[in-house]
């Protein structure tokens, strides 16, 4: 018997991470993957003979109360800073707490399905005043899956911003393109939240990029030059796309994060953060799903 209830010999194991921190690490014959109960945070998703789908830092902490840099957090229930508590945490709170297992399970021989949970409490109430249920269901496969369902509990409607903030992994910045957002129009934040249109149908990086596009569905496919691979993200559920690569000054000033890396890694993230933020109605759920996909360019 496995030590612990849910792990299932040869496929998932769960252990102590980086900083002590529970995770659960999954070896299928076609894609390993480790997702951190701090956070619901999925840190690795490698297929098999490929680099690693996802970036992570070699800077970034492991540690309670503190976010994880690289992977995949989840920002709910704001995006950014909290807009009338400067002193609230960036990106909410969902990253920074420990999600309990709620099932893990192998529908497939080559597919792991993991149900991560978070509730509303005294300490989450401090700061957002509602009653909630979150799911985080992660499926590894020939893909990986993130489905984030969000459920009120309150008596009283609710309305949140949430992302699921992937960090990408690529040769270099400078030879990457974004393609899926041609004619979307975008908030600039590194030009005092100017709306712009994405004239050029890929997105081409020079410098630092910030850019929320709104009201968009589309599939992103990040075409990396030099590691001759594209990666896919396709979603539903969620109405934005954030891009953002901190370039070389926001690198250097991030604690967490090496001063050189900021070439090898893009995030396009699942939003829908300001307009597009969600209502819920007492007893209704949200499910917004991304799934990353890597693939070797022909
Ligand atoms: C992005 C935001 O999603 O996350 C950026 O658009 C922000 O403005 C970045 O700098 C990183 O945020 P954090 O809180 O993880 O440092």
């Amino acid at each position: 018997m496995p030590n612990e209830p849910f792990e299932i010999p040869g496929v998932v194991r769960i252990n102590a991470g980086q900083g002590g921190l529970k995770r659960i690490v999954v070896s299928l014959p076609q894609a390993d993957a480790e997702i951190y109960l701090h956070g619901a945070h999925v840190t690795r998703f490698d297929l098999a003979g490929q680099a690693p789908a996802l970036f992570m830092s070699k800077s970034s902490m492991f540690e309670a109360g503190k976010p994880i840099r690289g992977g995949v957090p989840i920002c709910f229930p704001w995006f950014g800073p909290k807009k009338d508590d400067s002193k609230a945490p960036a990106h909410g709170f969902a990253r920074l707490r420990e999600w309990k297992i709620e099932s893990i399970t192998q529908p497939e021989k080559d597919r792991v399905v993991i149900t991560l949970m978070l509730e509303s409490d005294a300490a989450t109430r401090a700061m957002w005043p509602a009653d909630f249920v979150m799911r985080h269901i992660i499926t590894v496969g020939a893909e990986l899956q993130m489905k984030l369902q969000v459920t009120n509990k309150s008596k009283d409607p609710i309305r949140f911003e949430q992302a699921l903030h992937t960090y990408l992994s690529i040769g270099d910045i400078k030879q990457t393109t974004v393609e899926g957002l041609a004619n979307v129009k975008y908030i600039d934040k590194v030009d005092g939240a100017r709306t712009k249109s994405q004239t050029d149908p890929l997105i081409k990086f020079t410098g630092e990029t910030d850019r929320v596009y709104t009201n968009t569905q589309s599939m992103c496919i990040v075409h990396d030059d030099v590691q001759r691979r594209t990666i896919d993200i396709s979603k539903s559920g969620s109405d934005d796309t954030v891009v953002w690569n901190p370039w070389i000054n926001k690198a250097k000033a991030m604690p967490d994060f090496g001063d050189e890396e900021w070439p090898g890694m893009v995030c396009v993230e699942t939003a829908n953060v300001g307009e597009e933020s969600i209502g819920l109605r007492p007893g209704q759920t949200h499910t917004m799903t991304a799934t990353v996909r890597t693939w070797p360019s022909k």
